[in-house]
């Protein structure tokens, strides 16, 4: 079952679930536990954390979500005819959305319609804004809002209709190589048959330019890193100081990724419920890896996945690129 579904057309389609025990206390405890400490990337989104996600987007350093949205504006009309008519758009991990749009109003615009429109993330307040938005510019589109993993077992509305899955901003990019085929892979098994998905996909490149996406010159890329501390204050009662640990991102050329980490300054101990944590100076907690790929690459696991490639898009840096894959038969 998931966490959380909320149906936000007029008859809601699902109840909202009580709140399940907390998987951030139990993914803690496990992730400092272990010799190389980790918290998983998800818990990186609670509603402070997906504001400074916001706030990361319009930075002059992050080219993902301005290249990105480039593409989108470019070439969304061919993208609606390749999609064609009458499709359940799916959006993974939706955030403050603002990027189907562009793939919604082509499909309208050229009488092909999409017959309902599902979003999903695991962060309420930015999936619900989302959810409203699309409600309002799309009348009489269905919309259904489902809050959760999209990782876990999620009971998605009924539908006959062929399925397209958009997963915009590089997210893909959070999973490691193996993860993400293991990811496409169920997402194909869970989609109708015929199903296309449209990925956002960064690109590798120089590395200052990446380095400096991921750690910028007004420390708003800090500010998000820390907030998992934050937040594991406010929600569970730790007593992280913050200001003893220092964001890092810095490029892995083999395979090719974006290491994020918060590093311990001194010598301390942090409480989390009942267990002690001792972090030794310099000691990382890694939170997040972001894989950059080529196109050949991407194209590769896709294709270990089950899907072909239909068509990718790319900006004239090579910077980014948008993959559009049909599931095999
Ligand atoms: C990199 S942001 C991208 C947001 C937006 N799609 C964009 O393109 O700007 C990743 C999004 O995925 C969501 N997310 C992260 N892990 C998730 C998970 N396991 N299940 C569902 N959503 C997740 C986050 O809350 C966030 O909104």
């Amino acid at each position: 079952m998931p966490d959380l579904i909320e149906a936000l057309s007029p008859e809601p389609a699902f109840q909202i679930q009580p709140d399940p025990p907390s998987p951030f206390l139990e993914a803690l405890l496990d992730g400092l536990s272990r010799p190389q400490k980790a918290i998983p990337c998800r818990f990186l989104y609670d509603e402070a954390g997906s504001k400074l996600f916001d706030d990361i987007c319009r930075l002059p350093e992050y080219y993902p979500t301005r290249t990105e949205t480039a593409l989108l504006r470019a070439h969304a009309p061919q993208m609606a005819r390749r999609i064609g008519a009458g499709v359940r758009f799916i959006e993974l991990g939706a955030g403050s959305g603002g990027k189907a749009e562009f793939v919604l109003d082509a499909m309208h615009a050229q009488g092909l319609p999409p017959s309902a429109y599902v979003c999903l993330d695991i962060s309420p307040v930015p999936l619900a804004a989302t959810a409203e938005a699309i409600e309002q510019r799309y009348p009489g589109l269905p919309v259904t809002a489902v809050c959760g993993d999209y990782l876990g077992e999620l009971d998605l509305p009924a539908s006959q209709a062929r399925d397209l899955c958009f997963f915009p901003g590089s997210t893909i990019g959070n999973f490691e190589r193996a993860e993400a085929r293991d990811f496409l892979a169920h997402w194909r098994e869970r989609l109708s048959a015929g199903a296309m998905m449209l990925i956002g996909v960064d690109l590798k490149k120089d590395i200052p330019t990446l380095e400096r996406a991921y750690d910028d010159a007004q420390g708003v890329t800090a500010q998000f890193s820390l907030n998992v501390l934050a937040r594991a204050n406010r929600e569970l009662g730790a007593n992280f100081q913050t200001a003893r640990f220092r964001h890092r991102a810095r490029y892995r050329e083999d395979p090719g990724h974006i290491e994020i980490s918060l590093v311990s300054q001194d010598a301390q101990t942090v409480a989390v419920a009942d267990s002690l944590f001792h972090f030794a100076p310099g000691e990382a907690v890694h939170i997040e890896n972001s894989h950059k790929y080529s196109v050949n690459e991407f194209a590769a696991l896709s294709a270990s996945a089950g899907f072909d490639v239909d068509a990718v898009w790319t900006d004239p840096r090579r910077w980014f690129s948008l993959h559009l894959l049909r599931a095999r038969d």
